[in-house]
């Protein structure tokens, strides 16, 4: 999960323009963002189509003209606190009446008009799709009106628009490759949120990567709900597409010859992507991964829940025999591959039983790290409409915290494997700790700390793992 705060002065040197002498940047925004790498990405697609109104990002609310903030509505504690931020940018709105406050992403969506009732310092309601309309809606403010647009797409990918880069390192990028999901997983927003899903032209894919590549960025991650139902063809819709025999199938890109596209027409820039879904990643991915060297070998794939009745429940579309034989299937083929998940503990009806499958899962696969969640109710999913959230809180919590004792053994016991290895790494960045340490991650996503020596950010560096914890790789150059 990401909570960043947008960074203007690094914009300039990562494209490579002079913002000043191209644009003429006479405003200030200042942008937010929390919830998924999607809206990250999102938030680079809007300082983008800002930028050409004369907005140059600013790190200070206080000398900003206007604030936006990419919200999350994943559970109902990332709404909270974007409620609670919302009452430090009333102070700041109280010293400067004129600031204008937007909210875009996935709390706009699925809150809209409502949006501007209950917080009366919000001027501006911009749902996903609907980011190319900011401009005109910001007229509408400076005309003295609130505005909203909400209106959700099947077709809008923003293939066209150049994000500008916002991140903290100019090393490793999103690149968006669709959007929206139709997955309808019964505890879940984000097909309300997101809209229907819509694949990118897969040029416009590899444009992007290369312009990436050439600014000096070594690494993409393709970002898309369920990466593995992409699909495109040039001329058909997603439905059209679906209802092609197999061998007309051939002719359109799935996410398998997406990968091939990116890492034949990319080879020197590493790729990642996310996330995977269960029901339908496929072999032919799988080999694809194997094939190249460029193609990281990790694979992030929530399972949410290792009780088939409760993955029934969730509608997740597999059951736990089917998610044991994929992970098998990409033990395989791609044997040294690096493996997370997503869980969801005390989803409705769910017994001491389901609760031990989950465990007996984990057991089995030993995923090298996880990001685990307590259920939360999200308004008009098929959960809450047809369900009882009927796990007591504590009950929640308990198990929550002996699925998380579980990933830590598990995450130790695999990083000790590495322990006397040598392993390539990706320098992103000074670690958290100290400026004497430089950090990366290895093709399997694992984070490894190391003295800097002469070593530069974005250098590929082979380093040698002396000790671990169960977070992170402790090593040298070798
Ligand atoms: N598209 C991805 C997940 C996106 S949301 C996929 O299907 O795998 C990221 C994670 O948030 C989910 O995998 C799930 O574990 C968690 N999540 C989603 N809705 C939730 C809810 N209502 N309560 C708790 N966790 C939830
Ligand atoms: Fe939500 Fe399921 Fe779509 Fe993931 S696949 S975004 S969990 S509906
Ligand atoms: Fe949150 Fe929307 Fe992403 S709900 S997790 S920001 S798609």
């Amino acid at each position: 999960m990401i909570n960043k705060t947008i960074d203007e002065s690094k914009q300039g040197e990562v494209l490579n323009l002079r913002p000043s002498k191209k644009f003429n940047l006479t405003k200030k925004m200042y942008l937010e963002s929390y919830g998924c790498a999607m809206n990250f990405s999102d938030s680079e697609i809007v300082a983008s189509i800002l930028k050409k109104e004369g907005y140059a990002t600013t790190k200070k609310i206080e000398s900003a003209d206007i604030v936006l903030i990419n919200t999350c509505s994943i559970r109902e504690k990332a709404e909270q606190t974007i409620r609670k931020r919302l009452k430090d940018f009333q102070k700041v709105k109280s010293n400067k009446p004129t600031l204008t406050i937007g909210i875009l992403g996935c709390m706009a969506e699925r809150l809209k008009t409502k949006f501007l009732e209950e917080e009366k310092i919000v001027d501006l309601v911009v749902g996903p799709d609907s980011y190319r309309e900011l401009p005109q809606l910001i007229k509408e403010i400076e005309d003295g009106r609130k505005a909203v647009n909400v209106i959700l797409s099947t077709e809008e990918t923003y293939a066209d628009i150049v994000p500008v880069r916002l991140g903290n390192n100019k090393v490793t990028a999103f690149i968006s490759i669709m959007r929206g999901c139709d997955n309808m997983c019964s505890f879940c927003v984000v097909p309300f949120t997101r809209g229907r899903e819509r694949s990118r032209d897969p040029i416009s894919i590899i444009n992007e990567i290369e312009t990436v590549y050439k600014n000096g960025y070594k690494e993409v991650t393709l970002l898309g709900q369920n990466v593995d139902s992409y699909l495109w063809n040039n001329n058909l819709n997603k439905k059209a597409i679906k209802k092609l025999s197999s061998k007309q199938k051939e002719k359109s890109v799935n996410f398998a010859k997406l990968l091939e596209l990116v890492a034949e027409n990319c080879p020197n820039i590493r790729v990642r992507f996310s996330t995977s879904h269960p029901q339908d990643m496929s072999d032919q991915v799988l080999h694809t991964m194997a094939k190249y060297k460029n193609i990281c070998k990790y694979i992030h794939l929530p399972v949410q829940s290792g009780s088939s009745r409760i993955l029934k429940l969730m509608n997740r579309g597999y059951s736990r025999e089917w998610y044991i034989e994929r992970i098998d299937s990409i033990k395989k083929i791609i044997p040294d591959c690096g493996i997370s998940m997503d869980i969801i503990t005390g989803f409705c009806s769910e017994t001491d039983e389901d609760h031990k499958l989950t465990l007996s899962l984990m057991d089995y696969v030993k995923y090298d790290f996880g990001y685990m969640f307590k259920y939360s109710v999200r308004p008009n999913t098929l959960a809450q409409r047809k369900y009882k959230d009927d796990i007591d809180e504590r009950v929640k919590s308990k198990r929550l915290t002996e699925i998380i004792n579980l990933q830590q053994k598990h995450s130790l016991h695999n990083n000790k494997k590495n322990v006397g290895k040598i392993k390539e790494v990706l320098v992103e960045g000074y670690s958290k700790k100290s400026n004497e340490q430089l950090f990366g991650r290895t093709t399997q996503n694992t984070v490894v700390v190391f003295p800097k020596e002469n070593i530069k950010i974005g250098e590929f560096v082979k380093i040698k793992i002396n000790s671990c914890t169960s977070a992170t790789l402790i090593g040298k150059k070798c």
